[in-house]
């Protein structure tokens, strides 16, 4: 019998389902704990930043990250790179404005908060912010992990035009304050 394994980088994975994606961010939700000064275990301060973030899984299949957001913290309109996910608010709340690549509808705005999530489909588009005053912290879960995301004009007449994508290397959506 070999006794040879199989290394998890060589497992090749498809994009779990948005509900298990749903499920994995709102359980890991349940394991941040709030340290009762600067934030939560697993984020520590850097500098002025509005935005920080630590990464709490990588798998072959899947990634999730925790971010804590400042008040006023805003991460301009943007897609996911065709990987879809799930993000869940912990603490605080965050305002999400939101559209799709395909259907091309126009800019729907949600208050999220604490204990509520929301599903990021591959073709979702949206922008995120912490209207304040609190600080606001989430759990994202992507599938399969980002590889790129590409920033979008929320103007009206040039709505949806492309203008950057970003390479993900080790940090999530790193084009917001960082
Ligand atoms: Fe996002």
């Amino acid at each position: 019998m070999s006794s040879a394994l199989t290394q998890p980088d060589e497992i090749q994975l498809g994009p779990l389902e948005l509900g298990i994606l749903a499920d994995i961010a709102s359980g890991l939700a349940c394991s941040v704990i709030p340290d009762g000064q600067d934030g939560f275990e697993g984020i520590a301060p850097q500098g002025g930043d509005l935005r920080r973030f630590a990464r709490l899984l990588h798998t072959p299949g899947y990634e999730a990250w925790l971010i804590a957001w400042e008040a006023a913290a805003d991460l301009e309109l943007h897609d996911h790179g065709g990987s879809q996910g799930a993000f869940y608010v912990v603490d605080g709340a965050l305002v999400e404005a939101h559209a799709d690549l395909v259907d091309l509808a126009p800019l729907q705005t949600l208050l999220i908060g604490a204990g509520e999530g929301r599903d990021v489909t591959p073709t979702r588009v949206h922008r995120v912010w912490n209207p304040g005053p609190a600080r606001a912290v989430s759990v994202h879960v992507y599938s399969p992990p980002l590889s790129s995301m590409t920033f979008y004009d929320d103007q009206p007449g040039t709505f949806l035009t492309p203008l950057r994508t970003d390479f993900v290397e080790g940090a999530p959506e790193p084009g917001g304050a960082r």
